[in-house]
């Protein structure tokens, strides 16, 4: 004889669900990745049934036992989600009553899956944004390195994706590395407004029971307990909260996969993809593909699509819980996975990646790059500077028509444009003056640049610090 499913709601229906309603409501084959946080509520709920007398010394005793056995048992793949088990809560329960028998039902007393599953998922978030962190703390660190051995390196500085003004190459690894440690610093917000438990919540309307939602709550780790049952059942602000944190991410790796795809083609030519992060052509033998680079750039996508899928979810739902919320995990968990997958291989590119200096320094002034400093000069010797952005305009033009650069021109064909156009102008019609002369706070003199690495170094030390301590 089969024995009959777990189910935690069986006693006013008579029979069974139908298979098309069992085949839609199930949720274990995804939620069953909560079941270590789901275990650890468990036993704090345990604790705080002993406290209130609800539970008796050995009850507890062994109450306790089982969960740690079936903990256990989960780890090992002894005991695993059967097709019949509704969603992890179910599956877990059922594990319980396997190992105590009728004492297994009593955990259930003053708890509800809705409070379960929406402290089961802060539990898991708050563990896995620390994952996120230590491996967005690899990639700032993979691109400071970068910027550290190539400091001095005059690039393009491009606007529209045209030669703007000369930069630092390593001012520009640096920018990418602000985004993302504006990340790491969204991610440590968010973990401080999730550090609530909504246990003790039950269904919606809390618990007539003596029980310690404080308590449980300092036990789980977060700060606080819920201050409203209803909005602790209802609330998933923290899984869009964090939807969003993880799209601007993908945005983030999408914007310095392009950079890197761009950087690698052969118009560019200024990095070199180490073999190990770089892909072939089945039929073209001479390729070599940015597929990490591309990748990166794609799974924004995904990313960018759980949080619109999440907010639509969430938009109109009524107090409380609706069972639409189930919706809230699998945006959530595909999130945590992708960017656990993606991270890793962006930081090996970075870190492994030979950046062609003297390709990127000859490119530095091309594109009449250099053309702001020498308006700019003009203008410190006291010519307005709408007079002075046209003269430069002209020998810009002159220079396209006579197939010139401005290092090739004669002192002649200076003054023949204007006679501002001195010769000792050519003093700032170099890159490592104009780079030097960009000496304010965020600029990128190469000074200043070396001051903004040592402050990232410093902030992406306590980022790293956060993720393996809080
Ligand atoms: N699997 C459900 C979810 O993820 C658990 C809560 C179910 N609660 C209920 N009352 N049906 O949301």
């Amino acid at each position: 004889m089969t024995k009959a499913p777990t189910r935690l709601w069986g006693a006013r229906f008579e029979g069974g669900p139908s298979d098309a309603l069992a085949r839609l409501s199930v949720s274990v084959q995804f939620d069953w990745r909560l079941a270590p946080y789901d275990l650890a509520g468990s036993r704090a709920h345990a604790r705080v049934l002993g406290g209130a007398g609800l539970l008796s010394d050995d009850e507890l005793t062994r109450m306790l036992a089982a969960l740690d056995d079936l903990e256990e048992a989960c780890k090992t793949g002894e005991f695993r989600p059967t097709v019949a088990d509704e969603d992890v809560h179910t599956a877990l329960e059922r594990g319980l009553l396997e190992r105590l028998g009728s004492l297994g039902g009593k955990l259930r007393a003053g708890r509800s899956r809705n409070d379960q599953v929406a402290t089961d998922l802060r539990l898991y978030m708050r563990d896995h944004v620390r994952l996120i962190v230590s491996r967005l703390v690899e990639l700032e660190t993979a691109l400071i390195s970068q910027a550290e051995a190539n400091m001095g390196v005059a690039c393009p500085g491009m606007t529209h994706l045209q030669h703007a003004q000369p930069v630092l190459f390593s001012h520009q690894l640096l920018a990418h590395v602000h985004a993302l440690s504006r990340d790491v610093s969204r991610l440590r917000d968010w973990d401080r407004r999730a550090s609530v438990s909504p246990l003790g919540s039950g269904a919606l309307a809390g618990s007539s029971l003596p029980l310690d939602p404080q308590a449980v709550a300092l036990e789980l780790g977060f700060d606080a307990a819920a201050p409203n049952s209803m909005d602790a059942v209802s609330d998933r602000d923290f899984a869009a909260e964090f939807l969003f944190d993880a799209a601007l991410i993908g945005v983030h790796l999408s914007r310095l996969g392009e950079e890197i795809v761009l950087w690698a083609s052969t118009e560019f030519r200024w990095i070199e993809m180490d073999d190990s992060y770089a892909t072939g052509s089945s039929i073209m033998p001479q390729k070599k593909n940015p597929d990490v680079a591309e990748l990166a750039r794609g799974k924004a996508g995904r990313l960018i699509g759980h949080l619109v899928a999440l907010l639509t979810v969430l938009k109109g739902l009524p107090l409380t819980y609706n069972r639409d919320l189930q919706e809230d995990k699998e945006g959530v968990f595909d999130a945590v996975d992708t960017l656990l997958v993606v991270l890793p291989a962006v930081s090996g590119l970075i870190a492994t990646m030979r950046v062609n200096t003297e390709r990127m320094e000859a490119l530095a002034p091309q594109g009449f790059a250099l053309a702001t400093d020498l308006a700019e000069l003009l203008v410190r010797r006291g010519v307005a500077f709408r007079d002075a952005h046209e003269v430069v305009g002209h020998l810009v033009v002159w220079c396209q028509v006579n197939d010139k650069d401005f290092d090739g021109l004669t002192d002649e064909e200076l003054a023949k444009v204007s006679p501002h156009l001195t010769p000792d102008v050519r003093e700032v019609l170099n890159v490592p003056g104009a780079l030097a002369s960009r000496k304010a706070y965020g600029g990128t003199a190469p000074d200043r640049v070396q001051e903004q690495l040592t402050a990232l170094r410093a902030a992406v030390d306590t980022q790293a610090t956060w993720a393996a301590d809080s």
